[in-house]
C-alpha cells in the first residue's frame, strides 16, 4: 500500500465508524498484546464498529484494499489468535462496541445478543430476568460472546450444559466478502441443509465475523451448592466423579480438579484466600450441585454423596459452602489458578482432553517422563475433570529464567506431552483453540483428510485469505 492509498484507506474506515473509532496512535497494547504476553503485534489500525452494518462496510473496505482482519472480543484468548501479527498491515476489528442484548425470549428460552457483549454482563442480565446463562469461566468479566463462540469456549459448567457450541441456536455473521448472513432463528429444530453455524463456531475468526448470536437459556436452579474436597489421588477424583454422576445425575453442574502445586501457587500469590485443608493433599476437587427442588433437598443429596465418598476412601476431607459468599470464595480459589500461574511467570500450557477413565494413567506416565527429561519442571495440573479436560501446564523449575526455559524447552516439552496425548487418543486443544501457538502442532496431529477438508472450507468461505490469516490453519 502506498502512503496515499494508506491515507485513503484510513479515511474510508473513518467515514464508516467515525474518526474516534479508528485507532492508529498511542498505546495500543490492549489490542496488540495477547493476554499471556506471548506475542506483541502491530496493527495498521484498531477499528471499533457499533453495528452489523458498520462491520459489513469495514470488511468490504478491507476486501477492496486486500487488507486482512483480526476479529477481537475481550482479547483473553490463550493461543495468540486475537492480536495482529508484527507486520503493521492488519486491521484489528474490535467488536467491543457491539454489546447490546437484542432480545430475551422467555417462552423460547433464548437470548439474542451482540458479539461484543461481555459474558458476565450477559449472565447478570439473564439472571435478573430469572434465567441461567450457564457459560462460565474465570475470564467472564472481560471475554465476550463473540470470542466464546469464536473459540467454542468451555469453562466450568460444561459437564452439565455443554460448551459454547451446544448453547448456540443461531448466528449472525458478516462473511469475508462483507455480506450479512442472518441465521438468528432461535429454532431448536432446523434440518434445511448444511448447518452453517457450526462452521463459524470454533473457527477463531478465520471464516467470518460473528456479529450476534441466539443462545439457550435455562431456568434458574432453586439452590446451588458447592463442595471442596481433598482426594488422595487422581484415581480417587475419577471415582468421586462417578459417584457424583450417580448421586446427582443432571444436578452435577461443575466438577473441577486442582493439583497440589496449582493450589500452592494460589496460596503464594493470593495469600488472602482461605484455602481449606493443609496443602499437602495430592489433589482437591470443587464440585457443584444445582437443584430445582430446594436447598434442603440439595444439601441432603450432596451430604449423601460425600458420606459415601468418605466411607469409600475416595475423599479424605470435604467442606460444603454454607452460603453464597462461601460458595463464591471456594470457586474463586479454582479460578485464581491461571492468574497465579501468570504471576509466577511465563509458562507452557497444554489444554488437553482425554477419556476421563484414562486420565490418571496419562498423568502418572507423563509426569514421570517430564521429570526425567526436564528435571525440576513444575507441573501446574488442574482443570475440568468432569469433561476429561486437563490444563496440564508446566512452570519453569524454581529459580530458573522462565523466558529461557520456554525458548529452549517449550518445543521438546510439547512434543513429549502431545505424543502422549496421541497415544491416549486425546485432543491437543480441548477448549482454547489453535490460534498461532498450536498451528504447527495441528498439522502434526490432525489427519491429512481432515486438514484437506478444513482447507477447502477456508478457501470456499475466504478465498483471498483475509480473515485472521495464519491462525488455526496453514494454507
Ligand atoms: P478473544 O481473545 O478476543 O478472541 C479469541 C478468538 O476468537 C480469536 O481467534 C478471535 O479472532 C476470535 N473472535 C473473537 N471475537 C470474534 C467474533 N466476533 N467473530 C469471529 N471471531 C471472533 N477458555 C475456556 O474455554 N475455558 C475456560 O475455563 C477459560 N478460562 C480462562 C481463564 C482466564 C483467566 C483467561 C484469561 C482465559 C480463559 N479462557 C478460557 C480463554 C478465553 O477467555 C476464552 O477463549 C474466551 O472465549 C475468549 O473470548 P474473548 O472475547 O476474549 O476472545
Ligand atoms: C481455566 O480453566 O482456568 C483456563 O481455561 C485455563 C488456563 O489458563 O489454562
Ligand atoms: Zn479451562
Amino acid at each position: 500500500m502506498t502512503p496515499t492509498e494508506h491515507k485513503a484507506f484510513l479515511a474510508t474506515l473513518q467515514t464508516i465508524v467515525g474518526t474516534a473509532n479508528v485507532l492508529t496512535e498511542g498505546d495500543l497494547s490492549a489490542w496488540e498484546l495477547d493476554w499471556r504476553k506471548r506475542e506483541r503485534g502491530r496493527a495498521l489500525a484498531v477499528v471499533r464498529p457499533a453495528s452489523t452494518d458498520e462491520v459489513a462496510h469495514v470488511v468490504q473496505a478491507c476486501a477492496a484494499a486486500q487488507v486482512s482482519l483480526v476479529p477481537q472480543g475481550g482479547n483473553t484468548g490463550m493461543v495468540v489468535g486475537s492480536t495482529p501479527d508484527a507486520t503493521g498491515t492488519q486491521v484489528v476489528l474490535s467488536l467491543a462496541r457491539m454489546n447490546r442484548i437484542r432480545q430475551l425470549d422467555a417462552a423460547n428460552l433464548t437470548v439474542t445478543v451482540e458479539a461484543g457483549c461481555v459474558l458476565q454482563t450477559l449472565q447478570e442480565a439473564c439472571a435478573a430476568a430469572g434465567f441461567l446463562y450457564p457459560l462460565s469461566m474465570a475470564s467472564e468479566g472481560s471475554c465476550t460472546v463473540g470470542g466464546n463462540l469464536g473459540t467454542n469456549a468451555g469453562g466450568t459448567q460444561v459437564v452439565r450444559y455443554g460448551n459454547a457450541r451446544e448453547l448456540c441456536l443461531g448466528l449472525e455473521v458478516v462473511t469475508a466478502e462483507g455480506e450479512v448472513w442472518n441465521g438468528l432463528s432461535g429454532l431448536r429444530k432446523d434440518n434445511t441443509g448444511y448447518d452453517l453455524r457450526h462452521l463459524f463456531i470454533g473457527s477463531e475468526g478465520t471464516l467470518g465475523v460473528i456479529t450476534a448470536a441466539t443462545m439457550k437459556l435455562f431456568p434458574m436452579p432453586k439452590s446451588m451448592m458447592t463442595a471442596f474436597a481433598s482426594v488422595p489421588s487422581l484415581d480417587a477424583a475419577v471415582e468421586l466423579l462417578g459417584l457424583a454422576h450417580q448421586h446427582l445425575s443432571a444436578g452435577l453442574t461443575g466438577f473441577e480438579v486442582m493439583g497440589q502445586f496449582a493450589l500452592r501457587l494460589v496460596r503464594k500469590h493470593f495469600p488472602q484466600q482461605n484455602i481449606p485443608f493443609a496443602g499437602d493433599e495430592p489433589f482437591c476437587v470443587v464440585l457443584e450441585l444445582s437443584d430445582h427442588d430446594s436447598e434442603t433437598h440439595a444439601r441432603a443429596l450432596l451430604e449423601g454423596l460425600l458420606e459415601e465418598a468418605l466411607q469409600d476412601g475416595c475423599v479424605l476431607d470435604a467442606v460444603v459452602a454454607e452460603n453464597i459468599a462461601q460458595a463464591r470464595a471456594l470457586w474463586h480459589i479454582r479460578e485464581s489458578i491461571p492468574l497465579a500461574q501468570a504471576q509466577e511467570g511465563l509458562n507452557i500450557k497444554h489444554d488437553i482432553s482425554i477419556a476421563v477413565s484414562r486420565i490418571p494413567d496419562f498423568v502418572r506416565e507423563t509426569d514421570a517422563a517430564i521429570q526425567e527429561a526436564f528435571p525440576g519442571a513444575r507441573m501446574v495440573n488442574y482443570g475440568h475433570l468432569g469433561d476429561g479436560n486437563l490444563h496440564y501446564n508446566v512452570q519453569a523449575p524454581e529459580g530458573a529464567d522462565a523466558e529461557a526455559f520456554l525458548r529452549e524447552q517449550e518445543k521438546p516439552m510439547n512434543a513429549l506431552v502431545y505424543a502422549q496425548v496421541d497415544r491416549y487418543n486425546g485432543s491437543i486443544s480441548a477448549e482454547h483453540g489453535i490460534g498461532s501457538l498450536k498451528r504447527e502442532k495441528l498439522a502434526e496431529h490432525k489427519s491429512p483428510v481432515a486438514l484437506a477438508l478444513m482447507r477447502s472450507i477456508k478457501l470456499a468461505l475466504d478465498p483471498h485469505n483475509l480473515m485472521n490469516p495464519g491462525r488455526t490453519l496453514k494454507l
